[in-house]
């Protein structure tokens, strides 16, 4: 089950953290992958890591932020490869302030790469699936596209977006064999939170909040997003599988 053998995906943030560990999934399961994100330095170790256990890697740097760099990315991709597969968008950043205190830039750093950057992603990934018959694109949510938190207005805002998005693209391009997913993962300890989920008391909080009580890991996320890639998600499309230890139940 699961095999992703002869498909080429291409993971956005994959330079650390959910999506270096999605990049060795999916790498694991056979997929040849493009990893990309800001840093290049980071993304080659990621490829040294996959090519250690025998799979298939090319990194290339693009800040997801910037529609000049996608383009240029998506570009590349169609010189170097003869085909794309799979599109993880998963990079993705927020700041941590009051709603008050949200300058213009911050707002559009974060709506810029988390929504814009995703969107304009998934068009130009789709215009090359569409050629070939197909593809997946699987989207990286959150719970907090589906819920409210305090001291992350943008970031809240552009993950609901992503939410939306994934239906809305899902209805535009199943009739080409594309599926559109997404993934939303309750809380992780990467570099996105670190210091919100060390300070004891918003820790604490957090914590007993999840009715799991623990924090999910960068694998469960990583496995859900496998699934998605799979052809056993061959009839799903437009959802949101949210991986998140019951933070939604309540
Ligand atoms: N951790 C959680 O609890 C959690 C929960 C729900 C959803 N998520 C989502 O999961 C995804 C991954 O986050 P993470 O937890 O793994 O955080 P992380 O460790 O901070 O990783 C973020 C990744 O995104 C990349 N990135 C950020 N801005 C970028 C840009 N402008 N262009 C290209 N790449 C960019 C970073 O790469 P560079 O810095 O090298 O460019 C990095 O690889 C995000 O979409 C996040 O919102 C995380």
């Amino acid at each position: 089950m699961f095999s992703l053998k002869g498909k080429t995906a291409v993971v956005t943030g994959a330079s650390r953290g959910i999506g270096k560990e999605i990049a060795l999934t999916l790498a694991s399961a056979g997929a040849q992958v493009i990893v990309t994100s800001r840093n290049l330095e980071k993304l080659n170790g990621v490829k040294q890591k996959i090519e250690s256990f025998g799979g298939t890697a090319t990194a290339i740097q693009a800040d997801m932020g910037d529609l000049k760099r996608i383009n240029a990315f998506f570009a590349e991709i169609v010189e170097r490869f003869s085909k794309l597969d799979l599109l993880i968008n998963n990079a993705g950043t927020t700041v941590l302030k009051r709603a008050f205190d949200i300058l213009e830039e911050d707002w559009d750093n974060v709506l810029n790469t988390n929504l814009k950057g995703l969107f304009f992603a998934s068009q130009a990934a789709a215009k090359l699936m569409k050629e070939t018959g197909g593809g997946k694109i699987v989207n990286i949510a959150s719970v907090l596209g589906a819920v409210g938190e305090e001291l992350a207005a943008p970031y809240i805002a552009s993950k609901g977006g992503v939410i939306q998005l994934t239906k809305a693209l899902a209805l535009e391009w199943s009739r080409f064999g594309i599926q559109v997913n997404a993934v939303g993962p309750g809380y992780v300890k990467t570099e996105i939170n670190a210091e919100l989920l060390d300070n004891e008391k918003a820790g604490s909080h957090i914590r007993n909040k999840i009715p799991m009580r623990r924090l999910g890991s960068t694998k469960e996320v990583a496995s859900g997003v496998l699934y998605l890639c799979s052809d056993e998600a061959s009839y799903i499309t437009g959802q949101t599988l949210f991986i998140d230890g019951g933070w939604l139940a309540q």
